[in-house]
């Protein structure tokens, strides 16, 4: 260990030191970094190389003793690249980048999220877990199928141990309830009176139904969601692949996390996101 400080304007070499299945086409890797960081926050991510294939962004699900965790979902030929990594390769990491998550105290904590939106939740939920009075944590997760529940068994040990409250539903009933991640949200809010802050990572659609949703009640006092499922090039704000209209903000530097008052003034949240060539897509 030399350097105190992970750079990130080039990729610095980290050696893959565990690596498992954690659900359907997702794999976790531990990955020990060349140089002593002391802790990343909640909702920041760092840009992964992986040698001869691409570099993209990728959440901070864990950091701790210098050792980093990812989940990668598979998408195309850059996250299945770093599907057959195996321990003792080498990838490259830069960061970490961009606005975490602000969690205020004294509020219902309310992380809903899915697929690879988990990450960020998974590293929040432990920040919060250390921090805060555990009746007020709850994680709301939903997926297709039971297979497609991403840190699963992580989540319901520390739910049967009274440290969380797990939400979970799946698409065809084959864990937790039936139905939409929204739907225990809703209920929620509906019986609390103590106020709520929701922090949301997951496609962009569901998170804007849960927008909308939140902003029905007069109890969430904040939201704070990741813009996460969008194209970026850079991470470090140089070339504006990720601007968002009509507020030109790049969501690798004044993002990925946006709250409530942001996301009013993001007239393409849930509507539009840009493409690799900066052409406009229809969410
Ligand atoms: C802030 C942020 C955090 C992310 N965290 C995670 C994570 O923790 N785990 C995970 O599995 N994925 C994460 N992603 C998504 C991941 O970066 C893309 O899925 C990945 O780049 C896909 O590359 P590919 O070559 O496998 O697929 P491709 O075939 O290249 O693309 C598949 C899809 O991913 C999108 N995509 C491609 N390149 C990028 C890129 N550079 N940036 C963003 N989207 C891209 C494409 O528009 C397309 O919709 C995150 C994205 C962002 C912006
Ligand atoms: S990815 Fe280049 S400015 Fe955001």
């Amino acid at each position: 260990m030399t350097k105190q400080t992970l750079p990130n304007d080039k990729p610095i070499m980290g050696e893959i030191v565990e690596k498992w299945g954690e659900c359907f086409e997702t794999y976790c890797f531990k990955i020990k970094l060349p140089v002593k960081v002391q802790s990343a926050n909640p909702g920041q991510f760092i840009m992964l190389w992986v040698p001869g294939e691409d570099e993209y962004p990728v959440g901070i699900a864990g950091l701790k003793d210098s050792i980093l965790e990812v989940g990668i979902a598979k998408m195309g030929p850059g996250t299945e690249a770093m599907h057959k990594k195996e321990v003792g390769d080498l990838v490259g990491i830069r960061g970490f980048y961009g606005k975490p998550f602000t969690p205020p105290e004294g509020v219902n904590h309310l992380l809903i999220g899915g697929g690879f939106g988990m990450t960020p939740l998974k590293l929040l939920t432990e920040k919060l877990m250390s921090n805060e009075n555990k009746q007020n944590i709850h994680v709301f997760e939903g997926a297709r199928s039971k297979d497609r529940l991403m840190y699963l068994k992580w989540l319901q040990d520390f739910h049967d141990q009274g440290k969380i409250n797990f939400h979970v539903c799946t698409d065809d009933g084959s864990y937790g309830y039936q139905g939409f991640p929204t739907v225990d949200l809703e209920m929620f809010l509906q019986e609390s009176e103590t106020p709520s802050v929701i922090y949301a990572a997951g496609p962009e659609k569901m998170m804007k139904a849960i927008f909308d949703l939140g902003k029905k009640f007069a109890n969430v006092i904040d939201m704070q969601m990741s813009l996460a499922d969008r194209y970026m090039r850079c991470g470090f704000g140089a070339c504006s692949s990720c601007a968002v209209d009509p507020t030109g903000w790049r969501i690798c530097v004044d993002g990925p996390i946006f709250n409530t008052e942001k996301l009013e003034k993001i007239s393409d949240f849930g509507v539009y996101k840009r493409l690799e060539t900066g052409e406009k897509k229809r969410i």
